[in-house]
C-alpha cells in the first residue's frame, strides 16, 4: 500500500531514449531502457497523481492508470512536453535525450553501392527539453536526472544551475542502463543524500516510491 501523498497533483514524466533518423532505416539512439521513468510514472500514479508519460521508443508496458504519449525524436518529445508542461505541477525528466541529430534526413535509404568513400553526417543540436520547461513562466517543479561517469556531485550541482532546476537525481552506478536496480544521489542547491542511504542498490520501483515521498515533502515546503 502506498500513501496517496501526491493526490490531486499532475505529474509529467519523460522516459526512454530518443531516436534520431539518418534515413528511413537508420538512426542515432542510446541504451536507455526507460525503466526508471516508467517506475516513477507507476509510483506517482500509486501516490495518487494524475500522470502523463512521454516515452521514446522502449519495450515496456504502460503502468496502470497512466496516460502515455509515444514519440521518436527529441524534437517530437519537446513539441509534446512544452505545451503540456504548464498544466502540470511537477516535471520529471528521465529521458536520455539525444544531444544531437543528423542535420538533414535522407528520404531514401542511403545506398552503399557506388560509394568510394564512407558518407559523413553533419549534426545539429537538439533542444534541451528540461531547460526549456524550467524557463517557462509558471514552470512546474522540475526534477532532472544525471548520468555521469565521474565527479557526480560536482556535475549534478553544475547542471542544477545551468538548467535552473531545484532538484537533480544522479545515478551512482554502476552503469544503470537496462538494469532493474539502481543507486541514486539526490542533489539540491545546498544538500545531497544517497538513496538507499548506505549507497547500496535497490530496485527502481522501490527507489521511485521513496522519491515520490520526498517529492511530496518538497512540494509542500515550496507552497508552505
Ligand atoms: O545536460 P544533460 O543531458 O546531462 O542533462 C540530463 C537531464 O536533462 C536529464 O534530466 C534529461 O532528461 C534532460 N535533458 C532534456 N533534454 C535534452 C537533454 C537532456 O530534457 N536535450
Amino acid at each position: 500500500f502506498q500513501p496517496k501523498v501526491l493526490a490531486g497533483r499532475k505529474v509529467l514524466i519523460t522516459a526512454g531514449p530518443t531516436f534520431e533518423p539518418i534515413d528511413p532505416v537508420r538512426g542515432i539512439t542510446n541504451h536507455s531502457s526507460g525503466k526508471m521513468g516508467f517506475a516513477l510514472a507507476r509510483a506517482a500514479q500509486e501516490a495518487g497523481a494524475e500522470v502523463t508519460l512521454v516515452a521514446g521508443p522502449v519495450h515496456l508496458p504502460t503502468p496502470r492508470g497512466v496516460r502515455r504519449i509515444d514519440v521518436m525524436t527529441a524534437q517530437q518529445m519537446h513539441d509534446v512536453v512544452l505545451p503540456a508542461a504548464a498544466q502540470h505541477e511537477v516535471f520529471i525528466a528521465t529521458a536520455a535525450v539525444a544531444d544531437w541529430r543528423p542535420a538533414t534526413q535522407s528520404d531514401q535509404k542511403i545506398k552503399k553501392e557506388g560509394k568510394k568513400v564512407a558518407p559523413t553526417f553533419a549534426l545539429t543540436e537538439n533542444p534541451d527539453i528540461l531547460a526549456a520547461v524550467a524557463a517557462l513562466p509558471g514552470a512546474p517543479y522540475c526534477v532532472g536526472f544525471a548520468a555521469e561517469s565521474e565527479q557526480l556531485l560536482t556535475h549534478a550541482r553544475a547542471k542544477l544551475q545551468r538548467k535552473r532546476i531545484p532538484l537533480i537525481i544522479g545515478n551512482l552506478g554502476p552503469a544503470t542502463f537496462g538494469r532493474d536496480e539502481n543507486s541514486l544521489l539526490v542533489v539540491d542547491a545546498d544538500s545531497h543524500h544517497a538513496l538507499p542511504a548506505d549507497g547500496s542498490q535497490a530496485d527502481k520501483l522501490t527507489l521511485a516510491r521513496i522519491l515520490m515521498q520526498e517529492l511530496s515533502q518538497r512540494l509542500s515546503n515550496r507552497t508552505a
